[in-house]
């Protein structure tokens, strides 16, 4: 155990004298559905419960077999040592009718091309540039709170998170086009990846005439690909770099490796995808823990006042709000928006002694591995004193992966904290906050885990 509450001793896998075999099932699979009624009815207890049968195993989602991987050994192991030997899956070849193939779908060198070329728009500098709209967006939003008024913040919130990837996507996100098309292509998005997860889904790929089955339309994702492209027309035309994360996905690469107007449309709707839903779920959870918690929120007023003194955050606070961080870094072990991630095998590979052919899929739960009581003390307890508040040394990579680990780590992991902390820090500066004790929240497991709402009372604070 380290001295901050996490444990560091890892749950043995295979030893060398043993030879791969197949995983045990895991109990609780029916005809048909295999554990997807399991995994519907509370899938987060679904897979936290999978540790106590192996550090791998083997769940059905319908007629599909999935390995699970229970272990921060064996995921690290997965996520970088044999990462090589893995693709993303079928979940994800599911989603390429919302998304096309950026950056999260894609495969091999395709994906180590894209990464290289789009790792430029997410360094320091343009960070710098992007953390003004930030802040300006979450004050006006803060600002629009009347004070003593109850309000569900989750719209708002989603709303905050849209707005602001827009203006850092877009030097000129009003465009209505734009906006509407969007909204369109939002609307198909969860339906698909709702459908990506379910059983029917598998079911459909070996019966494409199931009845009841509908695959996703493909009309919005045209018709926001379509403004994509008129947009993209106008910054070729004049090339210049206006300062926006397109510019740079055009810009980037060199006359060499310089993405495709397809390429660049596909990678604009993986991050409208990858950098909305994570950023709200998580920002809501962290008001949420603030709001119940009266003497996290006054060692937050404390460091808030002392850091900013009255002026609105700005990227160069970021590094001396460790405080806020330490919350959000809690936030993100107990509530990982990507509670459930894949892969798939593309060629034999052993793991923690359990042969996969090639073709064969598997999950790991970052949520599973955070609320595990041998890695974490006490898991169940929000206690950002866990964390060291000044963090030379990160968490570890194993075991506390909100934003994954290895060659497909979130590559928008200093976008997302850099949102997170000016976000709480507009919300927390001049309010407190204060939940609607009638009002209990829910956890909705979707492709990501969110608050079901939000209903809180912000209360000015003297200035
Ligand atoms: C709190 C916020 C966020 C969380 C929790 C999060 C989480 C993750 C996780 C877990 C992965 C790895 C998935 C896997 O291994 O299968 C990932 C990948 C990715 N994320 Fe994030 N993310 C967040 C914010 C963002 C933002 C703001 C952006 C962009 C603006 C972004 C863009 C991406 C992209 C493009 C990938 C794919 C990377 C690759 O495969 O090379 N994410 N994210």
């Amino acid at each position: 155990m380290s001295r901050n509450g996490t444990r560091t001793t890892a749950r043995p896998g295979r030893t060398s004298a043993d030879a791969p075999t197949g995983a045990p099932v895991a109990p609780g699979r029916v005809p048909l559905a295999g554990h997807a009624p399991r995994l519907h009815r509370d899938a987060l207890r679904f897979v936290r419960e999978q540790r106590h049968h192996g550090p791998v195993t083997k769940i059905y989602i319908g007629p599909r077999p999935v390995h699970v991987v229970n272990s921060g050994e064996l995921v690290r192991d997965l996520l970088t040592a044999q990462a090589r030997a893995f693709d993303k899956g079928a979940m994800f070849d599911a989603l390429r009718v919302p998304l096309g193939d950026g950056l999260i779908t894609a495969a091999g060198d395709r994906h180590l091309r894209h990464r290289r070329t789009m790792q430029p728009a997410f360094h320091h500098d343009r960070i710098a540039r992007y953390a003004r709209v930030m802040s300006e967006r979450s004050l006006a939003c803060a600002a629009a709170w009347e004070p003593g008024t109850p309000r569900d913040l989750v719209p708002e919130i989603h709303r905050l998170t849209l707005d602001i990837l827009l203006r850092t996507l877009f030097a000129d996100p009003q465009d209505p086009e734009l906006r509407t098309a969007v909204k369109g292509w939002l609307g198909v998005k969860y339906r698909s990846m709702r459908l990506a997860l379910s059983p029917l889904h598998a079911w459909a790929e070996r019966l494409p005439l199931l009845p009841g089955w509908r695959p996703p339309d493909a009309g919005p994702l045209r018709r926001l690909v379509a403004v994509q492209h008129r947009i993209i027309g106008a910054y070729r035309a004049d090339g210049r770099d206006r300062g926006d994360l397109l510019s740079m996905l055009l810009l980037a690469g060199g006359p060499e490796n310089a993405l495709t107007d397809t390429e660049v449309t596909d990678e604009l709707i993986t991050l409208f995808l990858a950098g909305t839903g994570t950023v709200s779920a998580s920002l809501a959870w962290a008001l949420y823990e603030i709001s119940r918690r009266p003497g996290v929120q006054r060692l937050l007023h404390d460091e808030l006042d002392t850091v900013l003194a009255g002026r609105p955050p700005a990227f160069e606070d970021v590094p001396a709000l460790v405080r806020t961080r330490q919350v959000l870094t809690e936030t993100l072990r107990l509530h990982p928006p990507s509670w459930l991630l894949m892969r798939r095998a593309v060629r034999p590979v052993t793991l923690g002694g359990v042969r996969l052919a090639p073709g064969a899929e598997v999950f790991f739960s970052p949520y599973a591995l955070h609320h595990d009581p041998q890695l974490y003390e006490d898991p169940e307890h929000f206690a950002p004193d866990r964390w060291p508040l000044h963090a030379a040394t990160k968490p570890p990579r194993h075991t506390y992966l909100p934003f994954g680990a290895g060659s497909r780590l979130c590559i928008g992991e200093d976008f997302a904290w850099t949102e997170l902390i000016l976000a709480v820090a507009a919300f927390t500066a001049r309010r407190r906050l204060e939940p609607v004790a009638s009002t209990p929240v829910r956890t909705l497991v979707g492709t990501v885990l969110r608050p079901d709402r939000l209903p809180l009372t912000a209360h000015a604070r003297p200035s």
